[in-house]
């Protein structure tokens, strides 16, 4: 069921919440499934209803900085200096690998002695995670392993019968799931790259790199598996010509305006006219999902420059393709 997002079904979103029940609600990069982060009971509900490995730990979502010291030990000094630093970008689509209070499940954090919070940068979810009073631990609302939602009907979908409802925030505007930055270890590493760019942390943090297992299934941190957010349909990048194709009904996913089209394409979406980053990241998984129902035997998509935003939507899409047989 999805409900709009009134001061009234917040309310009764954060009273669901507060007898152990899942409601999804919407952020800024994707919609998430959220339970008490300190309730086990409600916990293991998000991991059965996404058929989640029990080894990929999850994300805590703040009202607010002061709820930090709820879930997380920053007492270190310098640590708190990273942090303070780095809360230029909360809310936002920022979040931060922190050793955990012990007071945090361990089911949350899939056993780790971390945890990873963030505070979203969407009005509603804060008025939830406000008016619950407790963080809130939240996935993506997506079974695992498919593409991430940006719409509350694309919860609805595969989730609907399984959660209490859904909070409408209509379509996220980042659109692809945010920036996991590790603070474990001296030198800050990104283990997932989203719309905080390492161009942005670096005047920060100096020192940042990228530890981001693409290339294997073997994740560094849980949850970095080569075929994560995957369509049902096969996907290839457009540029690569072994993927063309005596394939007979083929979508086409562009970043910019195409030109001189040699093949015929059953569907064509073009996500932006001239490769603005922030409109193909905002309309790249709704589009996916999209031409995912239309039965087709390849979707071929655009690739676009890894640096800044590219870097996250070059990441997601190379674990889309990495699942079909088709091109790899
Ligand atoms: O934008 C987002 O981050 C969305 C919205 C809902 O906030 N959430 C999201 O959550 O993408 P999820 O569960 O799909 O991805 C969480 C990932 C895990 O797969 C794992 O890689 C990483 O966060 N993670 C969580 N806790 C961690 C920890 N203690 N150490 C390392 N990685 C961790
Ligand atoms: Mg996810």
């Amino acid at each position: 069921m999805i409900l709009p997002a009134t001061d009234y079904n917040i309310e009764k979103a954060a009273d669901l919440l507060r007898q152990a029940k899942l409601i999804a609600f919407p952020t800024e990069t994707v919609y998430g499934l959220g339970a008490n982060v300190f309730s086990p009971e409600a916990v293991a509900k998000i991991f059965e209803v996404k058929a989640r490995p029990l080894f990929d730990p999850l994300i805590v979502h703040l009202a607010d900085s002061k709820q930090l010291k709820d879930v997380a030990n920053v007492d270190n000094e310098k640590l708190q200096q990273k942090v303070k630093a780095l809360s230029v970008f909360w809310p936002g689509p920022l979040t931060l690998v922190l050793p955990a209070n012990p007071s945090v499940p361990t089911l949350v954090r899939a056993d780790l002695p971390s945890v990873a919070v963030r505070i979203p940068n969407h009005s509603v979810a804060l008025k939830l995670i406000q008016s619950c009073g407790f963080p809130l631990a939240a996935p993506s609302a997506n079974p695992f392993s498919y593409v991430s939602p940006t719409r509350a009907e694309h919860v609805e979908e595969h989730l609907g019968n399984y959660i209490e409802f859904t909070l409408d925030g209509g379509a996220c505007q980042v659109g692809i799931e945010s920036t996991i930055l590790s603070l474990l270890d001296e030198a800050a590493t990104i283990l997932r790259p989203g719309a905080i760019t390492l161009e942005m942390l670096r005047p920060i943090l100096g020192e940042v790199s990228y530890q981001t297992s693409v290339s294997s299934n073997k994740p560094i941190a849980p949850g970095q598996l080569k075929t994560h957010y995957a369509p049902r349909t096969p996907m290839a990048f457009a540029s690569d010509k072994s993927a063309l194709f005596e394939k007979s009904r083929i979508g086409l996913i562009s970043f910019q305006k195409p030109q001189g089209l040699t093949q015929k394409f059953e569907v064509l979406r073009c996500l932006s006219d001239r490769g603005d980053l922030q409109s193909i990241g905002q309309k790249l998984f709704d589009t996916i999902r999209e031409l995912d129902k239309l039965g087709l035997d390849l979707i071929l998509i655009d690739t676009c420059k890894e640096q800044d935003f590219g870097v996250a939507i070059m990441d997601r899409l190379r674990r889309a393709c990495a699942k079909s047989s088709v091109g790899s």
